[in-house]
């Protein structure tokens, strides 16, 4: 599955509100920042709204400059990006602007939602009925493997962007302060309460943009059980990426790793051959770092680019069972263990017959087979 990027904008007030109780919509970004909204939505493949924002903003969610889409079409894009939006209900106006201005697009909707909207909107809108419910995991799937949206942007509102941000599936928030107070307890608010994913995020930018700050954070915390958050592809490109930096080899496969804690601390990182021990592997490299007995292991989650190795020549315990040892009970891979040097290695077996969840993400096996080119038959390593 090819799950998009997933990437959530606002603006807020000061006291955190995303529009006031008004009838008109409060405009909390100055010109300057919706110059640069234009540039994130001209960059993105799709974007996406909930039917509250709709019902409220009546907005077009267009890209502006005539620039910035000319440049969309030289690349062989669609003029603009494919508008997306969501609601359970059906409860939708078809006269509203967001269908009948700009590209293709796409409304995601439970079976009733659909039967209730049957003939009203434009027939250009493809219509996606998802069940009873229309879960957050199957709507981004369907973008991803049916609609082909690489990256996604998503503009509000509140309840869009909490429900994303508390089930682990954003990649980024691109979040703008503006300077004024809306002070009333019944406004919006960007995140409503509710159970968040633990743990500080990672700062990736601030910049100044007019008279409003732009933030830009990325959530950390690995995922729950066999289902993977947004921030368990970064960490495992991670893992991807220091098995890019491993002293090459033709006896062994180059691997990275990383250990994570639930909050999303990083705990410790390893790779292949690190510091000049010939047969280290890197979830051993990683785990060597860390004191056996950091209470954090319990609940940490290790991504190995490749399947921890079940059997091993080199060293008397292979990396699944130090991982046992470890008290870790989730391991996120890419790549399950060909038969280059041993036959039927089963890492992902050994782990999951002793209760630990292994989540496996092949859409980055390519990434951490490549330094390995060198070692696979022409089959293997396609
Ligand atoms: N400042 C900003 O940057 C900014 C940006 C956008 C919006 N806003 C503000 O945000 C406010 C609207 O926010 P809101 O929280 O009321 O509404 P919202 O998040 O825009 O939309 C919520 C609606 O989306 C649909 N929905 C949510 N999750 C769904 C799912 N998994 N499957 C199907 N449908 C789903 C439901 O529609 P149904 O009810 O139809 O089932 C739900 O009621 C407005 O005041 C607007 O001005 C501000």
């Amino acid at each position: 599955m090819a799950q998009p990027y997933v990437l959530l904008s606002a603006a807020v007030s000061l006291d955190g509100f995303l529009d006031d109780t008004g009838p008109e919509r409060l405009l909390l970004s100055g010109p300057e920042d919706f110059d640069r909204v234009d540039e994130v939505r001209a960059g993105s493949d799709a974007i996406l709204v909930g039917a509250g924002t709709l019902r409220t903003d009546n907005p077009r969610l267009l890209v502006y400059s005539e620039e910035r889409r000319a440049a969309r079409v030289r690349a062989g894009r669609p003029e603009y990006p494919l508008k997306v939006a969501v609601s359970a209900s059906g409860d939708l106006d078809p006269d509203a602007l967001f269908w009948h201005t700009g590209g293709a697009k796409a409304l995601y909707t439970t079976d009733k939602g659909a039967e209730r909207l049957s003939g009203l909107l434009p027939a250009d809108v493809d219509v996606v009925a998802l069940g009873p419910d229309a879960e957050w995991r199957a709507v981004l799937a369907h973008l991803g493997d049916v609609k082909g949206v690489g990256r996604l942007m998503v503009e509000g509102g509140g309840q869009v962007h909490t429900q994303l941000l508390q089930q682990g599936l954003a990649d980024e928030l691109q979040l703008v302060l503006a300077p004024l107070v809306v002070g009333q307890p019944d406004a919006p608010r960007m995140f409503g309460p509710g159970a968040y994913p633990p743990g500080r995020m990672r700062l990736l930018e601030t910049r100044p943009v007019g008279d409003v700050v732009l933030m830009r954070y990325a959530p950390t915390a690995p995922g729950i059980g066999r289902s993977a958050s947004a921030a368990d592809r970064r960490w495992l490109e991670t893992a991807c990426e220091l098995a890019a930096q491993c002293p090459p080899s033709r006896t062994a496969f180059s691997v990275g790793a990383v250990i994570v804690a639930a909050d999303g601390t990083e705990l410790a990182r390893g790779h292949s051959r690190e510091g000049g021990d010939p047969v280290v592997h890197a979830e051993e490299a990683a785990l060597a770092k860390l004191d056996p007995a950091d209470p954090r292991l319990a609940t940490a989650t290790v991504y190995s680019s490749l399947e921890p190795c079940a059997r091993r020549a080199s060293r008397p315990a292979p990396c699944a069972r130090l991982i046992l040892d470890a008290g870790v009970r989730r391991v996120v891979t890419s790549w399950r263990e060909p038969d280059t040097f041993v036959a039927a290695a089963d890492g992902t077996g050994l782990l999951t017959s002793e209760g630990v969840d292994v989540v496996v993400l092949p859409e980055y096996e390519e990434r951490a087979k490549a330094p390995n080119a060198h070692l696979l038959s022409p089959d293997e390593g396609r």
